[in-house]
């Protein structure tokens, strides 16, 4: 097969929810329907239970688990779809950032009941800084959940996206009868009997007479009337539109009862892109370029101390990758090769041979990476998107033990490099602060530099909001802004000035008083 028809074949998107919508149900099925799962059940040793959420090492062995699922490929309609897990924690977040980085679509699960939650909204803030398209799954319609029409108001404020229902419930709770089609023009029945589900499938036309013997009077007038308001108030679905991540389809179903997920998943297959073209530094790669390049988007960690060695997560963006050949290491200038990369058909590890554009390889990493790497057949660029986001939490790291200063320097430089917290320099008495989403990546850290590194720590919290990326108009208008603000001012790893802020009230008060500085809430600015 050419490249291009692999390419063609390869669909890699990430399905997103706020915990608890339903993410991993749909995975799940979207994965028996693909014949790479036989029973149910099987993804769900990869969530963490809520059980764990306070217990870290309880959370780190059920992300070692997760390794094996981070990336989940099946086959269906002679496409070959690749599912990247993320994961639904909050402290864990910026995994999933980054992970959005690293697709070309997603599927986003949304609770009947709570309807936009937190989380999803944050979720679709980067997904639309991107441009990603999006579909959205509305779940558990056989629960009694919100009106569908307030559902959808309610994306398109909140998510700032237009969106496009493309089937339309009848009923919701234990009336909940089916879902009709509004581009097949079918409806599709769902009947719990006992505890076996069926459903069944009758092309009809809204006007006809059978709507009422099958739905029965109030029913059959409800879902006419619904489905006129529908044609009425939303445009018609635009390939093009979803494409540019600019209008999002919604189907309504119930995951955990395997209905409204096939008509999901054909639509997907329809019309989710394939391996998309990647903004370098230095131009746009195109997937069919011959040669290859990608970047690494996660690094997993074993925390078996005695296999130390790291995952490295590379998705393909361009040209075939190949076993034992070497790759430029752009950041490093050095050549490096593979000798056992891996890859996740039917949720195995198995030895990856060749790879294409919209794959994901798993490569053994003794320390080489760092999130963001990119590795090409020489030419000298690198990716661009994937930017930090400003931690919520911020502490100081104590040296509890001065004979294991470099094991804490190495250590700390490391889990950071791995993208498990953001590491910033106060250089007046060359403090170090390390910036997370959630309390639980400090316990995390702490128990990795005594278990991993031997060096001991103690976390001093520290009073900071946010954290503010600068750039100026002129050098010497940083120069003063760093002499003046002192400790105010940090450097993250790659020397970049970062501002410290206590509130955001004094964020806006800097900006008035300091035109010629910009502050950003993201790395990526430039
Ligand atoms: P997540 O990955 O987004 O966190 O959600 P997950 O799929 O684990 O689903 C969260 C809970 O919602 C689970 O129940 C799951 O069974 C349930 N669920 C998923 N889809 C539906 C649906 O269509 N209808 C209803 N009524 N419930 C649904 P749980 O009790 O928390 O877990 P479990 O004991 O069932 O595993």
């Amino acid at each position: 097969m050419s490249n291009i028809e692999e390419i063609k074949k390869r669909r890699t998107f990430a399905i997103i929810s706020h915990p608890d919508a339903g993410k991993t149900t749909l995975t799940e099925k979207l994965l028996l329907f693909g014949g790479a799962i036989q029973t149910a059940g099987a993804v769900k040793s990869n969530k963490i239970k809520k059980t764990a959420t306070s217990d870290f090492m309880e959370i780190e062995k059920q992300r070692g688990i997760s390794v094996a699922t981070s990336v989940m490929t099946f086959e269906y309609r002679d496409l070959l779809i690749n599912i990247l897990d993320t994961p639904g924690h909050k402290d864990f977040a910026e995994d999933t950032y980054r992970t959005l980085t690293a697709v070309d679509s997603v599927i986003l699960v949304i609770d009947c009941v709570k309807g936009v939650e937190e989380q999803t909204e944050r979720l679709m803030e980067v997904c639309r800084m991107r441009n990603t398209p999006v579909i959205v799954f509305v779940n558990k319609l056989d629960r009694e959940g919100r009106n569908p029409f307030e559902l959808l108001d309610e994306l398109e404020t909140k998510l700032g996206i237009r969106v496009r229902p493309l089937t339309w419930p009848i009923n919701m709770g234990a009336d909940f009868k089916g879902v009709y089609s509004l581009f097949e023009e079918k409806l599709y029945f769902f009947k719990i009997n006992k505890t076996k589900i069926e459903s069944n499938v009758v092309e009809i036309n809204l006007g006809d007479d059978k709507l009422e013997e099958l739905l029965g009077l109030k029913d059959a007038i409800q879902l006419t009337e619904d489905v006129e308001l529908v044609e009425g108030v939303y445009d018609e679905f635009s390939n093009e539109a979803y494409a540019k991540g600019e209008l999002a389809p919604v189907f309504f179903g119930s995951a955990i009862n395997n209905f409204g997920i096939k008509e999901l998943l054909d639509t997907f297959c329809e019309i989710s892109p394939l391996p998309q073209p990647r903004a370098t530094d230095v131009r746009e790669v195109e997937p069919t370029e011959s040669k290859f390049s990608g970047f690494i988007f996660k690094i997993h960690a074993n925390l078996d101390p005695r296999h130390r060695d790291r995952i490295a997560f590379l998705r393909i963006c361009s040209g075939k990758f190949e076993r034992r050949t070497f790759y430029h290491h752009v950041r490093l200038n050095k050549d490096v090769r593979f000798a056992s990369p891996f890859t996740f058909m039917a949720s195995d590890k198995s030895v990856m041979d060749e790879g294409f554009p919209g794959d994901v390889v798993g490569l053994y990493d003794t320390g080489n990476f760092k999130i963001g790497d990119t590795l090409t057949e020489g030419e000298n660029l690198n990716f661009a998107g994937i930017p930090s986001f400003s931690p919520e939490i911020f502490k100081e790291l104590i040296n509890l033990d001065p004979m294991k200063s470099k094991q804490l320097e190495k250590g700390i430089q490391q889990l950071t490099d791995e993208g498990v917290a953001q590491l910033f320099n106060l250089d007046l008495g060359n403090r170090k602060v390390v910036g997370t989403v959630g309390e639980l990546q400090f316990d995390v850290i702490q128990y990795r530099l005594e278990h991993e590194y031997g060096a001991k720590c103690r976390w001093v919290p520290m009073n900071i909001t946010r954290a503010c990326w600068l750039t100026a108009d002129e050098k010497p208008a940083m120069d003063e802004f760093i002499r003046l603000k002192g400790n105010q001012i940090a450097f993250d790893k790659d020397r970049n000035p970062v501002f410290f802020a206590e509130s955001d009230w004094m964020i806006r008060m800097n900006r008035e008083n300091n035109p010629k500085i910009h502050f950003h809430f993201t790395s990526e600015f430039k």
